[in-house]
C-alpha cells in the first residue's frame, strides 16, 4: 500500500493556504486512498525566534485544526513530531549525507535567514539545516508520496537526493519519495501582495485568510484584496496575479477552472463577492467542528498519544537500519551474558 507523509510546522495560525495547498486533500483523498502519517512538525518551530508557551498553544491548535479538518484517526496517523524521537535520530544521519552547499542553496533559507538579519536578529543554525530534518520526517516512514503545496517542492527534491546517496553508498534503506500537489491552489497568494505566498506569519494579516476567522472577517479581507488595473477579468497569473489568485481560490473551494471560471465574471467586484462566500463555505464546517473539539482536549490528546505510537513503530525499523548501515556499533542485544557471538 502507498505510504503517505506531510506535516504543518506550529510557527503560527493555519492559514487558507495551508488548507487549500496541502490539509483539504489529506483529508478528502490521500487518508482513504494510502497509509497515510499527518504530523505537526513542533521542531520545525524552533529554527525561528519562538515563545515556548506560543509553540505549544500553536501545537494543540494545529493538532486539533487537522483533526476538524476531516483526518480521522481510524484511518491515518496523527501525530506531534516531538512525541517520535526517530526524527531527531535520524535527521543527524542525514547531516552526515547532506551538504552545507545543499543547504544554503535552499529558497527558504535564503529567504528566512535575509528576514531574521534585517530584523537585527541572529540566524539559527536549526533554520539552515531545517530541510535535513523535513527528509527525517519522510525517510523515516519510507514514505512513497508527500502531499505539499508547491513552495515544499524544493525540500521534497532534496529528500529524494539524500534517499539516493545514502542508499548509493550505505546499501538500499529508504524509499525515495516524490512530491504530489493539488492540481490548484498549489500557491495561494496573500491578497494584499499577491506576488508573494500566503503565509502565516506575513507582517500585517490582512492578507491572510486564517482557518478560524470569523465569516466576517473573512469577507472582509477577501473584498479588500488587491487587484490589478485593467478591470477586465482574466485568468493570467504573470500579468495579473491579484485576479488569477482570486480565481484560484474561487475554483479550488467550488471545484472547476480558473481560466473556465474567468469567463463567467465581467467585475472584479461579484468574483470578490463570490469568492468570499466559497471561503466562507469552506471553512465554515471546519470552524464548526474545531469549536468542538477543542471543548475536548482529552480526545485530542488520546488521538496523539496512540498516534505517535503507532509512528514510532512504523518509523524505528528503518532508523535503526540506517545506524547499521552507516556504520553504527549495533548495541547488544538484551539477554543473558554470554550469549550469541555475532
Ligand atoms: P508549512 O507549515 O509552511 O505548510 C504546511 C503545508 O501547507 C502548504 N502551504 C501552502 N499551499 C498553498 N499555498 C500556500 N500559500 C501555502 N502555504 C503553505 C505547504 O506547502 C505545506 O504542504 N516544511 C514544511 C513542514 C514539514 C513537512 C515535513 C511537510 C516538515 N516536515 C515533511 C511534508 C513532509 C512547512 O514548513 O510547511
Amino acid at each position: 500500500m502507498t505510504r503517505i507523509f506531510s506535516g504543518v510546522k506550529p510557527t503560527g495560525h493555519l492559514t487558507l493556504g495551508n488548507y487549500l495547498g496541502a490539509v483539504r486533500g489529506w483529508a478528502e483523498v490521500d487518508q482513504h486512498r494510502a497509509d497515510a502519517l499527518f504530523c505537526v512538525v513542533d521542531l520545525h518551530a524552533l529554527t525561528v525566534e519562538h515563545d515556548p508557551a506560543r509553540v505549544r498553544r500553536l501545537s494543540r491548535q494545529a493538532a486539533t485544526l487537522l483533526l476538524a479538518s476531516g483526518l480521522d484517526p481510524e484511518r491515518c496517523t496523527v501525530f506531534v513530531q516531538s512525541h517520535v524521537d526517530e526524527h531527531a535520530r535520524l535527521s543527524y544521519l542525514l547531516e552526515c549525507v547532506a551538504t552545507d552547499g545543499e543547504m544554503r542553496r535552499m529558497i527558504q533559507y535564503k529567504e528566512k535567514s535575509a528576514l531574521e538579519r534585517a530584523r537585527g536578529g541572529s540566524v539559527r543554525l536549526s533554520l539552515l539545516t531545517y530541510p535535513v530534518l523535513m527528509a527525517a520526517d519522510i525517510l523515516a516512514y519510507g514514505a512513497d508520496e508527500v502531499p505539499v503545496g508547491e513552495d515544499q517542492t524544493q525540500h521534497v527534491e532534496l529528500t529524494r537526493d539524500l534517499a539516493v546517496r545514502f542508499n548509493q553508498r550505505y546499501g538500499h534503506t529508504f524509499t525515495v519519495p516524490r512530491a504530489t500537489r493539488p492540481e490548484v491552489a498549489a500557491r495561494v497568494m496573500d491578497l494584499q501582495d499577491p506576488t508573494s505566498k500566503m503565509g502565516k506569519s506575513h507582517e500585517s494579516g490582512a492578507g491572510i485568510v486564517y482557518l478560524l476567522d470569523e465569516p466576517d472577517a473573512v469577507r472582509k479581507k477577501v473584498m479588500r484584496a488587491v487587484t490589478d488595473s485593467g478591470g477586465e477579468v482574466v485568468y493570467d497569473r504573470g500579468a495579473r496575479p491579484g485576479v488569477a489568485n482570486l480565481l484560484e481560490i474561487l475554483a479550488a473551494c467550488e471545484g472547476g477552472d480558473p481560466e473556465e471560471l474567468s469567463g463567467a465574471y465581467d467585475s472584479y467586484g461579484t468574483l470578490k463577492k463570490d469568492t468570499a462566500e466559497a471561503v466562507v463555505e469552506v471553512l465554515r464546517p471546519v470552524r464548526e467542528r474545531h469549536k468542538e473539539l477543542a471543548a475536548d482536549p482529552a480526545y485530542v490528546e488520546e488521538v496523539l498519544r496512540a498516534g505517535a505510537e503507532r509512528a514510532r513503530g512504523m518509523a524505528r525499523p528503518t532508523v535503526d537500519a540506517a545506524y547499521r548501515a552507516i556504520g553504527l556499533l549495533p548495541p547488544a542485544a538484551e539477554g543473558p551474558a554470554g550469549g550469541a557471538r555475532g
